[in-house]
């Protein structure tokens, strides 16, 4: 099939190449000049584990392109609608201009057989709005909500868990899921279940489902304060409750908890939704939620502070990591930067190092002093923490580690280091949650 992509970030550019790779003629659409450069020559402007491979195979066989041209989205029947709705500044909505504008840029091309398919995180009430917009042209509108994650992109566009159509009803609503049937036939081909829903269920799947995964993390720091308060150890207790497959122990690790462009911005936008709708008590909880999280930042930078004597006046600290999560060079709302922030504030003397994120980073807080290089990043530090599980710090040894610093100082922000190995090689080793 002919389709376009509009708005090529991480869910467009993604989505982009994954349905080339399968078959589709893609043309992908983005005003952002440099980043259509950058696509075409297959080195994707931000770190996504295999979509560079995957968009040089797909260019290399002609299925896809990359052009600031929206008027040669005109060629494709189905469009999807790929772009960010970051937080709006100094409020908790969801900002939609770029939805609003990327249908608008369509309107012209659409004609009575096209499908308009939105994937953008959107606050409920959007795609209804949007077939108003669109409905001059005859052509049909539908919701496809995205549930990649970074790190993941390809292999869950690829292999999703499910498909969601959120469709109007009649005639249209049956145009809109055998044109995505036609789309995803691999995938469906997998025995992937597909829901068809009404527009407003599609938009809440999004934001429900991103609710609970941020409930589920800010849950178990929860538990890790009353562990803190008890002396008991949450990764332990984790274990044990996730062993019931009623709670199951995914998304359980606790820790400095959530960040990223979606989790964050996606509770507060549901939150302000909820109130324009009269229903905000349904989802007050939220805000909790995101209290929580964010107390897990002060708390890691008073561990880091008490573990050197009161003070980092004056301290060489080293923050290993400062993407939002691992695999990723992310580092939007980055809870590891907000660490490192705060203790440059307090006078430490700060350097973060990460294996993909340094130059976002810098970009970000140009404030904080960065070293690439782990070894030359640890090196004569008083205290190091590690903030970001990438596989190379899960990995470092006590005993190589001790050799490079100044102070055996360790605070483990994810809990995934083992306390005994850390404590034999004669390290002062700190954690969130853990005695
Ligand atoms: C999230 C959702 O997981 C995706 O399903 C969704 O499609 C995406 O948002 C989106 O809305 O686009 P992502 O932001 O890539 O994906 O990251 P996650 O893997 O969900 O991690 C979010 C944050 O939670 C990270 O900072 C991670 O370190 C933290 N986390 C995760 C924990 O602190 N504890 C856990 O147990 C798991």
């Amino acid at each position: 099939m002919r389709i376009s992509v509009i708005g090529c970030g991480y869910l467009g550019a993604v989505h982009a190449a994954a349905m080339a790779s399968l078959g589709h003629e893609v043309i992908g659409v983005d005003i952002d000049e440099a980043k259509v450069e950058a696509l075409t020559s297959g080195h994707p402007p931000f770190f996504e584990p295999g979509l560079s491979e995957l968009l040089v195979k797909a260019q290399e066989k002609g299925r896809l392109e990359f052009t600031t041209d929206v008027s040669r989205a005109a060629e494709a029947q189905v469009h999807f609608v790929c772009v960010g709705t970051p937080q709006k500044p100094g409020e908790f909505a969801a900002d939609v201009t770029y939805v609003d504008a990327a249908v608008d840029s369509l309107r012209e091309h659409l004609t009575s057989t096209s499908v308009v398919v939105g994937k953008s995180t959107v606050p409920v009430g959007t795609a209804e709005r949007l077939a108003g917009v669109i409905a001059p042209s005859g052509a049909t509108i539908m919701w496809n909500p995205e549930f990649l994650r970074e790190g993941h992109a390809v292999e869950d566009t690829l292999h999703p868990n499910r498909l969601v159509y959120g469709v109007a009803s009649g005639q249209a609503g049956q145009r809109a899921v055998e044109a995505l049937d036609e789309v995803y036939a691999t995938i469906l081909s997998e025995d992937t279940p597909r829901m068809i829903t009404d527009f407003a269920t599609a938009e809440l799947v999004k934001t429900a489902a991103n609710s609970f995964l941020a409930t589920k993390i800010s849950f178990i720091n929860a538990m890790a304060e009353l562990c803190e308060a008890s002396g008991a150890d949450v990764t332990q207790l984790a274990d044990a409750i996730g062993m019931d497959e009623r709670i199951g122990r995914k998304f359980l690790n606790a820790g400095l908890g959530f960040g990223g462009g979606c989790l964050p911005k996606d509770i507060r936008a549901f939150m302000a939704r909820a109130g324009e709708l009269g229903a905000d008590q349904a989802v007050a909880f939220l805000k909790e939620i995101d209290s929580i999280n964010m107390r897990r930042r002060v708390r890691m930078v008073d561990i880091a502070r008490d573990a050197l004597d009161g003070s980092f006046i004056g301290k060489r600290i080293t923050v290993l990591g400062a993407a939002f999560k691992p695999d990723s060079d992310d580092v939007r709302d980055s809870p590891a930067l907000a660490v490192a922030r705060l203790i440059a504030t307090q006078g430490g003397v700060v350097t973060v190092t990460d294996p993909q994120a340094i130059g976002n980073a810098q970009k970000s807080f140009p404030e904080l002093r960065y070293e690439a290089d782990t070894g030359r990043a640890l090196s004569g530090a008083d205290a190091v923490l590690l903030l970001t599980e990438w596989r190379e710090y899960r990995d470092l040894d006590p005993a190589a580690t001790a050799e490079l610093v100044t102070g055996k100082v360790l605070v483990d922000g994810r809990n995934v280091l083992t306390p005994e190995l850390w404590r034999e090689a004669g390290w002062t080793y700190r954690a969130l949650g853990r005695p």
